[in-house]
């Protein structure tokens, strides 16, 4: 663990230049607008420790899969968001030494991420031996309303000595990335030119090898002296993939130099690939045209809008405040819920790990945040890009031998194809698949858009169910269906047989899927009707074998602790707890064999958990508490995913503390980097699950399925951690928008907008008046 940034209810701050954490900081202090987002990487050269990364959401490569022993089944590549050309840049020389911090002498340091307001800045002071000594100030912005801007403002003040200073900013095509299979370069330059419209500017459009998507990158640039323009005679420079300006300007002490750098980036996703170049120049200088001022402005104003929806206000806790809104803050810097053709990577625009691409992360963990703060078509339009991907679902299960239209979806995924290639993961955890069904239940569930089930949902539930009823199979000995060779959610063991996450989400889907068909059959007879004929379901002869499955699968079952049993053997392992490690060998992942890891006892994320999560409804108090206490003594949490899931159990079964000490390492986990991974990227999915853990932890919301296909009621059991005086968080439900806040001795509900709303809190039914409010005692 690594505290070195300092608490603050809005801001991340870095005081202090920590060279070896670099690209931790890189990580966490990285901006972005769903859209495109970036790495917290220094704008001047830099040659210390540092990880380059630009990306640009949905611009992705197929590198060739790299294994060392390939299996039939493997997918041909690993489709990555890569890094993307560099639009920062801005190399500084005075008098022929350039500035970087890496070579001089670092006096102050400060980077902070301004959350409120959605901008990064740094400001330090440098000097060097020649007697030069210079206040350094550099604001950067992604915009989240010009989808396509960024914008940086990079401020020099002469403390001590004079120079003539040559500011060279630039846009650099020639990047690489860090995990690329092969070593091999993902671009190659289509044009680069000099921007005529604009004395100072250019751009460059290069395409992606292979996929050959167009991303144009563009700039324009001013540079001031003491609030005077300067830089007429800036030369255009330019190579192969590299187009750029230089400007010199000299300066004695006292003076202010400025340079303002505005950029364009434009996609073939958005554009004809002709027209990119010109849409990049054209929002660049849009960009220019409304100043840095303006833009900032512009930004804090549409921040300000999301965080009305979506903030959450913890008071008391400082670090748990910083935790929280970091969460949300990342997450709207990731995915904003405006265009279907984009998701959730794991690190988001942070880091190369995952490649950006979209994992079961995104139903099992982000649908809910998005519904409950962004309108219902954010939460749609995750759906509906996996209802797109529906035929290569079905084409991947077809080429591990499963036929009929059964559906297995990728693991990782960019365009609906599998990109993962470790075969105890690929072929093995297919437990996303529920993830996928349980995320259409839900969706339906909370926004009462039951039409859905109609138009999309029933056909990835009948291709799902068929996949599930072709992966179990009749065990003679046991007399039930039984599923052999599969991973469930924890990692740290794979190829075990009945996972009893993996079995209860199977029979899950089964009945839901039954229950969708009827539901369907009856409301849109003539929808049932086209999808029947269009995927050829032979409805008598496939539900017979589902409710067969669903009547007689093997759900594995500890008699005597009265559990769930992870899996067949489970209780055969030697049973230590984690208590029991040495704090020194953890993160277990870091310290020991993959060998040994396999072989303990320790499970690395929620897995009987995540079952118990989802369906908790079915289960009673002491149940839970039986399997929360087992299996989390037993967890390291060294997945993101996990550490929410177990907080959210604890407050369900009362247990506060340990809620709490969950929340903290969910929401904090990059911040004070837990599992000493946050230099690779934040995990972003996860971050989701922190907010999970505050509204559905210890705000006990959820929606109870009982008025079948009629819309969920909302449920709230408020407890309040020790540690907090109150918190606060607004939800959307349905047509109500509501605010929650709950302190020492009262449960507040207001509604802000929309009609009565019929909901239950602490299990009495209550009723929340129009425009009204509701205050009730807090009763745990
Ligand atoms: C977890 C997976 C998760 C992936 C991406 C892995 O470490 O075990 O469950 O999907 O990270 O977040």
């Amino acid at each position: 663990m690594k505290s070195y940034l300092k608490l603050d209810p809005w801001k991340i701050i870095e005081e202090g230049f920590h060279p070896e954490l670099n690209r931790v900081s890189e990580s966490i202090f990285s901006i972005g607008n769903g859209r495109i987002g970036q790495r917290a990487n220094f704008e001047e050269r830099y040659t210390g420790q540092t990880l380059q990364g630009n990306y640009v959401g949905g611009i992705y490569y197929p590198d060739r899969t790299r294994v060392g022993w390939w299996k039939n089944g493997y997918p041909e590549y690993f489709a990555k968001v890569l890094n993307a050309p560099n639009w920062i840049g801005i190399d500084i020389d005075i008098d022929g030494v350039q500035l970087d911090l890496a070579e001089w002498k670092v006096e102050k340091f400060r980077r902070v991420l301004h959350m409120r307001e959605g901008y990064l800045e740094r400001s330090f002071t440098v000097s060097k031996e020649t007697g030069l000594k210079l206040n350094v100030n550099v604001q950067r912005i992604i915009s989240l309303k010009r989808h396509e801007t960024g914008a940086v403002r990079y401020s020099v003040l002469v403390e001590k000595g004079s120079g003539r200073f040559t500011f060279a900013p630039y846009i650099d095509a020639d990047v690489l990335n860090e995990d690329a299979n092969y070593g091999e370069k993902f671009w190659r330059e289509v044009v680069r030119k000099k921007d005529e419209s604009h004395p100072a500017g250019g751009y460059i459009v290069a395409a992606t090898k292979k996929t050959d998507f167009h991303v144009g990158t563009a700039y324009v640039f001013q540079v001031s002296k003491n609030g005077v323009p300067v830089g007429e005679q800036a030369a255009f420079i330019e190579r192969e993939q590299y187009v750029g300006h230089r400007v010199a300007v000299k300066a004695d002490a006292g003076d202010r130099l400025e340079l303002c750098k505005y950029a364009g980036i434009a996609s073939s996703l958005n554009h004809e690939k002709k027209d990119v170049g010109p849409a990049a120049a054209a929002a660049a200088e849009a960009a220019a045209a409304a100043g840095f001022p303006g833009l900032l402005e512009e930004q804090a104003e549409s921040w300000r809008e999301r965080w009305r929806q979506a903030d959450i206000v913890i008071e008391g806790d400082e670090a748990a405040q910083q935790g929280i809104r970091f969460n949300i803050f990342q997450l709207y810097q990731t995915y904003t819920g405006d265009d279907e053709r984009l998701n959730i990577g794991p690190k988001g625009f942070t880091g190369e790990k995952y490649g950006g691409s979209t994992y079961w992360d995104t139903e099992a963990y982000c649908l809910p945040f998005y519904l409950a703060t962004a309108p219902a078509e954010a939460g749609r339009k995750l759906l509906l890009y996996r209802y797109r991907h529906l035929p290569k679902a079905i084409e991947n299960a077809a080429r591990l031998g499963f036929t009929g239209g059964a559906a297995l979806y990728p693991m990782v995924t960019m365009n609906g194809e599998e990109c993962h290639n470790e075969w105890e993961i690929t072929f093995e955890e297919i437990h996303r698949n529920g993830a996928i069904a349980f995320a259409i239940y839900y969706y339906c569930l909370y926004t009462g858009d039951y039409r859905y089930l109609a138009d999309y949902g029933l056909e990835v539930l009948i291709g799902i169910s068929r996949f599930w009823v072709q992966r179990v199979h009749w065990s003679e000995p046991r007399g039930r269906y039984v599923m052999h060779g599969v991973t469930g959610p924890n990692e740290y063991e794979n190829n075990v047989n009945n996972n009893w996450y993996t079995n209860t989400l199977a029979v899950w889907c089964l009945k839901y899927s039954r229950e969708v068909l009827s539901y369907v059959k009856k409301e849109a007879p003539e929808d049932f009707h086209k999808i029947r004929t269009r995927i050829g379901f032979d409805e008598t002869v496939e539900t017979k074998k589902w409710q067969h499955v669903i009547d007689n699968m093997y759900l594995p079952f500890d008699e005597e602790r009265r559990i769930f049993l992870q899996q067949d053997g489970y209780l055969e392992k030697e049973q230590k707890t984690v208590a029991e490690l040495d704090p020194s060998e953890r993160p277990l992942n870091q310290h020991w064999s993959w060998d040994r890891i396999l072989r303990s006892v320790f499970i690395k994320q929620a897995d009987v958990l995540q079952g118990i999560f989802l369906f908790e409804s079915q289960y009673d108090t002491d149940t839970i508490r039986r399997n929360f206490d087992f299996y989390e003594a037993r967890t390291v949490h060294e997945s993101s995913l996990s550490p929410c899931i177990h907080s959210i159990l604890a407050s369900r079964i009362g247990d506060i503390p340990r809620a709490y000490e969950l929340y903290l390492r969910t929401s904090r986990l990059d911040l004070d980097d837990y599992n000493n991974e946050a230099a690779e990227g934040c995990h972003i999915t996860s971050m989701a699950g922190t907010w999970m853990s505050v509204v559905m932890g210890f705000g006990g919301m959820r929606v109870r399925d009982d008025m079948q296909f009629r819309g969920g009621t909302l449920h709230l059991n408020p407890i309040l951690p020790a540690a907090w005086t109150s918190f606060s968080f607004r939800i959307r439900f349905r047509n109500n928008t509501i605010r929650v806040t709950v302190d020492t001795e009262s449960v507040m509900l207001e509604n802000e907008s929309g009609p009565v709303l019929p909901l239950m809190v602490y299990g009495k039914k209550e009723s929340l008046p129009e425009n009204g409010h509701l205050e009730l005692s807090r009763e745990h």
